[in-house]
């Protein structure tokens, strides 16, 4: 049994993840969601954030021993994330699993956030893994990024397409709060958009060109959603959302709206990907969006289009969690890329 203990600490959750590489099955996902503390600020504040972080990652880490049934001495290998994210909530992690790491005396590795999400759709719900072949192309995206990737092989990834502003879970959390729906903000409009059968009402802007040339970017598409509130008399430029005019049935068009839009954004962006990488052998939505059953199964429908695989993680792997962390570890540990104790997030 070779057993990697991971810690995921790069923004508003504690996550630990238990990995044994020798079954290729995640034992353990502990997390602990600090929402419900930023919801009042209307997103996540740092110091907040890396405040619970140090609270909680004590008690997450022993939840994911008990879940798991190990013992800290039968952990092989320490991992962490090491970027990117918010200097303070990484550091606590960093600092954790190296004062852990150097204490037990286990190896450590330091793992990049992003291709914990990259890998994530190899995780199965009942910790078993899925089969997805290589190359493929990955459509990464959360609040803080929105991104395809074409991937290789393990920890062989290349970067195709970045979004140029906002990421699409940014969108969603933006247009929430013109909405008045609270933070984040993802589900929420995801539940608005189904009570109208996905209606594409207002018809924003998908950019130019875009069945054309790849391209990701969201914040025009905020900006139209502000227009559009506006126009229908329920958003003051100088002021804010005109509470009383910001009746449910405009919430439920506007949600459903922006989410057909960022839909076709996904789609058009994954169909021309495939156009230009004939050899990708499947596909996978990843990320906290990715929660998002509305956008799986617009995307399915694409890879299956092209006769090939889909694959999207559970949601308690699609959101931030240690279990993605301990994955990647566990094919950094085989390849023996080890990290010094003077791991530290990167400085630019
Ligand atoms: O990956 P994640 O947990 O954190 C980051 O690394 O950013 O992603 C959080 C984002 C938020 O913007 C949230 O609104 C979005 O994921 N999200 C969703 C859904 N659930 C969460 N977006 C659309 N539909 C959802 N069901
Ligand atoms: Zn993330």
């Amino acid at each position: 049994m070779a057993l990697i203990l991971a810690f995921e600490t790069s923004c508003d959750e504690t996550g630990v993840g238990i990995y044994d590489s020798t079954s290729q099955r995640i034992l353990a996902n502990t997390l602990f969601s600090q929402v419900a503390l930023h919801e009042a600020f209307g997103g996540v504040v740092p110091e907040i954030a890396s405040r619970s972080q140090l609270e909680k990652i004590v008690p997450v880490l022993n939840q994911a021993l008990d879940k798991a049934g190990v013992h800290l001495s039968d952990i092989e290998v320490i991992a962490v994330t090491n970027t990117p994210g918010l200097v303070g909530s990484l550091l606590v992690g960093i600092c954790f699993a190296k004062s852990l790491a150097w204490a037990e005396q286990k190896k450590l590795i330091g793992i990049n956030h992003l291709e914990g999400h990259i890998f994530s759709s190899f995780l199965r719900n009942d910790g078993t893994l899925n089969e997805v072949p290589f190359p493929h192309l990955a459509l990464t995206a959360s609040g803080g990024h929105t991104s395809l990737y074409l991937v290789r092989d393990f920890g062989q990834y290349e970067l195709l397409l970045d979004t140029l502003d906002d990421a699409a879970g940014e969108a969603f959390d933006k247009v929430g709060k013109i909405l008045g729906l609270g933070y984040p903000a993802g589900a929420k409009i995801e539940r608005l958009a189904e009570q109208v059968n996905f209606a594409d009402t207002m018809h924003y802007p998908r950019g130019k060109n875009a069945h054309k040339e790849m391209r990701f970017s969201f914040s025009g598409l905020k900006t139209a959603v502000l227009y559009s509130m506006v126009k229908a008399g329920a958003y003051e430029l100088a002021t804010g959302p005109i509470v009383e005019n910001v009746t449910p049935d405009l919430q439920q068009h506007v949600a459903s709206s922006l989410l057909v839009c960022i839909g076709d954004i996904f789609v058009n962006n994954v169909r021309l990907a495939l156009q230009q990488y004939p050899e990708v052998q499947a596909v996978t939505f990843v990320g906290g969006v990715a929660c998002n059953k509305y956008l799986k199964q617009r995307l399915q429908t694409v890879a299956h289009e092209n006769a090939m695989a889909f694959f999207s993680p559970p949601p308690p792997f699609c959101t931030d969690n240690g279990g993605m962390i301990a994955f990647v570890a566990g094919y950094k540990a085989q390849q023996g890329k080890f990290s010094a104790l003077t791991l530290d997030v990167p400085r630019n």
